[in-house]
């Protein structure tokens, strides 16, 4: 296949808007808890925005990995072995399957990245479950 066919296979599709997303602005536009925004979509996967602060609860996703990307602030994910300390700038997958509670004891803004079909919760079901997302 010749460079100028493979370029065209790789286009965007029409209709499609291409525009920057300022992570700072966003993040001004919500501040509950917990919540996540959708920010992004590329290749069935989702960017989302989220403020977390205090604890959530223990849930696994069984078929997605999720990233979670810490912007500002600092984040502890506990597992049933250890305990991960992130800090600005670093960011950590959890694997699929792997159960986990995402603990802030100030208030963090995460960047998280996982399939469209991850649910918030996984199978667990908790006041603060949320599978109806708002894309920002
Ligand atoms: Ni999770």
């Amino acid at each position: 296949m010749d460079f100028k066919t493979r370029f065209k296979l790789r286009s965007p599709k029409p209709g499609i808007i291409m525009k920057k997303v300022n992570v700072k602005e966003k993040f001004q536009m919500f501040s509950d808890h917990w919540n996540p925004r959708i920010v992004g979509e590329l290749n069935g996967q989702q960017v989302k925005l989220a403020k977390l602060k205090g604890e959530f609860i223990w849930h696994s996703h069984e078929d997605e990995d999720e990233m979670f990307f810490i912007v500002k602030g600092s984040l502890k994910i506990e597992f049933r072995d250890k305990t991960v300390e992130l800090k600005e700038n670093e960011f950590f997958i959890v694997p699929r399957g792997v159960e986990h509670k995402p603990i802030a004891e100030e208030e963090v803004q995460v960047m998280l990245f996982e399939p469209a079909s991850t649910e918030h919760t996984g199978k667990e079901k908790h006041k603060l479950t949320n599978n109806n997302q708002e894309h920002l």
